[in-house]
């Protein structure tokens, strides 16, 4: 049976691929050196394969799981799968500026190297696989959005923006009733503004569920929620699968008036009310 090594920021997630039967848990050790360096440990293992699983959400994270890579193979394991529920960096899909890096191309080599294959849960763009130089498996956990969602009245999926339409279209189809929509999104990146244009589809007196990859500043999202109301829409749910709410942005979707924010336990938070755990298993059992 594989071992799973859980890294600090997907103990959950980790201990719920154990109870889906991916695995058997290993428990890593962790050490500072007085400069600050982080040194992991993992035990040994007896000829077992290894299943990393670490959300990189801080760049102590990104160095927590290359340590864990080159541990496990160290202790013996004769394969490493690495699972990484949220990739960080991965909205930096490409140089925006002319002597910018490709973040998200140099985090994936630099993971590539220590591992045999990747899983991704939903990452910002797809084509992010391609720059693992291992075989890539994205899953989706979109469809563990719906399990909270209550009965609503003539519901309607929305992405706050286009490329958000299909995890819009996942979560309808996992809760069996409903319309799907989006809304066009500009972001200036100097100033950080959003400009959302909603389509003409009606919300008054509706239960809208907004869908997204990602709430990070919550500016889309609240965004998103402001313009509902005042379209007179009832009830709005925010849910995402990657809540890495910065800063303020929890506060900013309660002052936008959302009814309830839904995320997914691939950043472990007190809006993860579902697990990918599902979606993730699946890939690994398949
Ligand atoms: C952008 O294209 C993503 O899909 C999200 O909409 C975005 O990352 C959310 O960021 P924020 O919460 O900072 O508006």
């Amino acid at each position: 049976m594989p071992t799973i090594v859980p890294a600090e920021s997907s103990q959950s997630l980790a201990a719920s691929l154990a109870s889906a039967g991916v695995g058997s848990l290993a428990v890593p050790s962790y050490d500072r050196f007085a400069d600050g360096e982080l040194l992991a440990a993992v035990p040994e293992f007896a000829d077992s394969e290894a299943i990393i699983v670490a959300s990189t959400i801080t760049d102590s994270a990104h160095i927590e799981l290359l340590q864990l890579q080159d541990a496990v193979r160290e202790a013996g394991a004769t394969s490493v799968t690495t699972v990484i529920p949220y990739l960080g960096y991965s909205r930096q899909d490409a140089a925006f500026k002319s002597g910018q890096p490709i973040s998200a191309r140099a985090m994936a080599r630099a993971i590539s190297t220590g591992t045999d294959q990747a899983v991704l849960v939903d990452p910002h763009e797809s084509a992010v696989a391609e720059f693992f130089s291992v075989p890539t498996t994205l899953v989706s956990a979109a469809g563990e959005l719906a399990n909270p969602l209550p009965a609503l009245a003539e519901p309607l999926f929305i992405a706050p923006d286009g490329s958000a339409t299909a995890l819009a279209e996942t979560t309808r189809d996992a809760y069996g009733d409903g319309e799907v929509d989006y809304f066009t999104k500009e972001r200036d990146y100097d100033t950080g503004e959003i400009e959302l244009t909603p389509s003409d589809a009606p919300v008054a007196d509706r239960d809208i569920v907004v869908v997204d990859d990602i709430i990070a500043t919550g500016g889309t999202m609240s965004g998103a929620i402001e313009v509902l109301n005042e379209r007179g829409a009832d009830r709005i749910y925010a849910c995402c699968i990657h809540p890495v709410l910065a800063g303020a942005a929890r506060t900013k979707l309660a002052a936008a008036g959302v009814e309830r924010v839904i995320g997914t336990d691939t950043i472990e938070c007190a809006v993860s009310e579902v697990s990918a755990a599902p979606a993730i298993a699946d890939a690994l059992l398949d």
